[in-house]
């Protein structure tokens, strides 16, 4: 049985039901949605579930893609654009953004006035852009949601120790290569997969040769994560834990070494007491002129996690402005740098 088959069969069957207000939204040339609402078409736009308008701005202004408000496209050259991109633009799947989404999508931006001018890139060209930066940021657009340093998949990369291949099936084949990589590394997936498939013809290996030379002249990362829990309020003053995590693969991601851990300590907070090893004490920041706590760790291999917890004084209101860093001496980023991670502050707890 084709597709087409199976829309003939639900379109008889709206129609033949008589729901009325359901079949109005369906063509019955196509079968598929020719009208949509332009409420749900800003709420998927603004939302987490779409990165679009990385590429067309916030409000469809234009950026790194053309402006999309007041522009008066029908609902088939949206999709269009979408399933089966001109240019650069990677192609999103009906998993993604169904053919209803892409319908309120471009009535959303049909309620819209046109822009005088487009806006501005989201990540520009930074007079310094190298020739890989350039490559991403300007000719592909993967720096428009990576950043120029593109420095998610390279952390992702560093993960699993990645090749070429990897590279491929995450660029052109990405809507199923995401799910089986999630499921790998024991990751909780996103809202929905957001990139979509780049096409071979549009960025042709050799192009993304090129790209994953760039990845490589800045360096795998280490994927740490550092994560501070809410204070719970004890006796002495308000303990937070907090871990440090190597989210790699077991037997194939990166190790960092000789680790440093530090915490700022709000103004007027001192540390009461601590849990967990390889507590240094306090140190004075002479650059941002505050204490923070410190803890080194000899080394974290994939899979690997600390917990420490902190008992701080009362004293200061805002503890739960709490900030720091994780920074490592191994392995060094491509330019000699240290690589470093900002500790996530507290999440709200649930309830
Ligand atoms: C990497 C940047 C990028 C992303 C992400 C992106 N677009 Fe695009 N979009 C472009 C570019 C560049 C074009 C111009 C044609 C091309 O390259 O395919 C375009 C063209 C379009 C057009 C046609 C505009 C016209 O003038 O005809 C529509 C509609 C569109 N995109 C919608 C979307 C939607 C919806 C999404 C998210 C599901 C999306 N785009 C994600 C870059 C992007
Ligand atoms: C529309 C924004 C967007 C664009 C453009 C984009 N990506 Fe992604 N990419 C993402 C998001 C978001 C994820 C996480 C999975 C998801 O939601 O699809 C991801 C995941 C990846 C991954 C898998 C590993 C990881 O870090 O999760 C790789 C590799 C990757 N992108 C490389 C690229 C490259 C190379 C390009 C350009 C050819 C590119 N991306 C363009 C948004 C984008």
């Amino acid at each position: 049985m084709n597709g087409r088959s199976v829309r003939g069969i639900s379109v008889a069957f709206l129609v033949a039901f008589g729901i009325a207000g359901l079949g109005a939204r369906f063509s019955m040339a196509q079968g598929v949605a020719s009208s949509g609402d332009a409420q749900a078409g800003k709420t998927l736009w603004e939302g987490p579930a779409t990165f679009c308008e990385r590429c067309h701005g916030v409000k469809g202004e234009g950026a790194f893609g053309p402006d999309l408000a007041g522009r008066q496209l029908s609902v088939a050259q949206f999709r269009q654009a979408v399933r089966k991109p001109w240019g650069i633009m990677p192609a999103f799947t009906e998993q993604q953004v169904s053919d209803q989404e892409i319908a309120n999508m471009a009535a959303y931006f049909n309620s819209l006035p046109r822009v005088a001018e487009p806006g501005p890139w989201r990540i520009p060209i930074r007079a310094e852009a190298t020739d890989g930066e350039k490559l991403i940021v300007a000719t592909v657009g993967c720096g428009q949601c990576h950043g120029h340093d593109i420095g998610g998949p390279r952390r992702d990369a560093g993960a699993v120790a990645a090749d070429f291949e990897w590279l491929k099936k995450f660029v052109y084949e990405h809507t199923t290569a995401m799910p089986e990589f999630w499921r790998l590394l024991e990751e909780e997936p996103a809202v929905r997969i957001r990139m979509g498939n780049y096409s071979r013809t549009r960025l042709p290996e050799s192009l993304l040769q090129e790209i994953w030379r760039y990845m490589n002249d800045l360096g795998f990362r280490v994927p740490i994560g550092a994560q501070l829990s809410a204070g719970m309020t004890a006796a002495n003053g308000v303990t937070y834990t907090l871990t440090v995590e190597n989210g790699g693969l077991p037997g194939k991601g990166l190790t960092a070494e000789d680790i440093l851990i530090s915490l700022t300590l709000p103004s007027g907070s001192a540390v009461v007491s601590t849990t967990g090893r390889g507590y240094q004490g306090v140190r004075h920041d002479s650059q941002n002129n505050a204490e923070m706590a410190v803890w080194q760790v000899p080394r974290l291999g994939p899979k690997d996690k600390q917990t420490y917890t902190i008992t701080l004084s009362r004293a200061g209101s805002g503890n739960d402005n709490l900030r720091g860093a994780v920074r490592w001496a191994k392995p060094l980023l491509g330019d000699g740098s240290n690589d470093t991670v900002n500790i996530a502050p507290p999440r709200p707890r649930a309830q």
